[in-house]
């Protein structure tokens, strides 16, 4: 853990709590810079798209808070920021072959191994951003029933004693690392960063926006953070290849 970090995160670890992220929503704006909570288990945890995330014993429960000089609506790609963090963190501590599927499900071998919940509140002039970060460690049986595959780091090569504890800390570390920094531009950290981490790169999607399912292949993200997608195929009727961007907010995606 670098010395630093010990100064700037303030680590409140709690046994049960209803979500961790809802936890520091309720501290007042100006304490939140630098908390963070850290929980065994979430009564009430929340996955992205108003989901419920499963929050057995044994898995990484963490919430960490931030206060950015910079309006909310430029921090649309802070999730994605957060999942190149985690990669770097599980890096760290062993795993290999990882990587974000946009927007937020850090995978390993196509299954989902955790996820990044971003809200942000606040003003024009400044905001908090409440990144909530959910890892499998020990998945069990409640979190393999969500009816997607799942896996967790104990069932890594070379991981089934995993310390929780060091995932933690890389994964703050990276974070802190990470945050200072990026405040004047998500974006130039993104280009340099993302490629590295994208799992979806080159692979065929399908895209569900409103009514409509787009199919085609991913390539990369925009500046603000957006999918790209060379649509080829809109509602299953061939189009010739078209490019659209696709916020995280309005789709839902999968592989095709
Ligand atoms: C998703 O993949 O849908 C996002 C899941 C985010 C889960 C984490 S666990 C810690 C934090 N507290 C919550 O209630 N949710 C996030």
């Amino acid at each position: 853990m670098r010395p630093a970090l010990r100064q700037q995160i303030k680590l409140e670890i709690l046994d049960e709590v209803d979500s961790t992220n809802d936890a520091l929503l309720r501290v007042p704006s100006h304490q939140i810079h630098g908390r963070a909570v850290l929980a065994e288990r979430q009564t009430a945890g929340k996955g992205r798209r108003g989901r419920r995330w499963q929050s057995p014993p044994g898995n990484v429960y963490l919430s960490v808070g931030w206060h950015f000089n910079a309006p909310a609506s430029s921090l649309g790609a802070l999730g994605l920021v957060a999942g190149v963090c985690v990669c770097r963190a599980l890096e760290r501590v062993g795993l290999r072959g990882h990587g974000v599927k946009w927007p937020n499900d850090v995978q390993v071998d196509g299954r989902k191994l955790g996820g990044i919940l971003v809200e942000l509140r606040g003003a024009r002039a400044g905001c908090q951003a409440v990144i909530g970060i959910g890892i499998n460690v020990k998945a069990g049986e409640e979190v393999a029933r969500i009816g997607q595959p799942v896996t967790d780091l104990a069932s890594q090569p070379g991981l089934p004693n995993v310390d929780r504890n060091a995932v933690v800390a890389a994964v703050l570390d990276e974070l802190v690392a990470v945050l200072g920094e990026v405040e004047a531009g998500l974006a130039e950290f993104l280009e340099a960063e993302w490629p590295r981490w994208d799992a979806l790169e080159g692979r065929i999607v399908r895209v569900e926006r409103g009514p409509d399912v787009y199919e085609g292949r991913a390539g990369g993200i925009a500046a603000d953070g957006a999918l790209r997608v060379g649509v080829t195929a809109v509602n299953d009727v061939p189009v010739s290849d078209r490019a659209m961007t696709f916020h995280s907010g309005e789709v839902s995606l999968r592989r095709a």
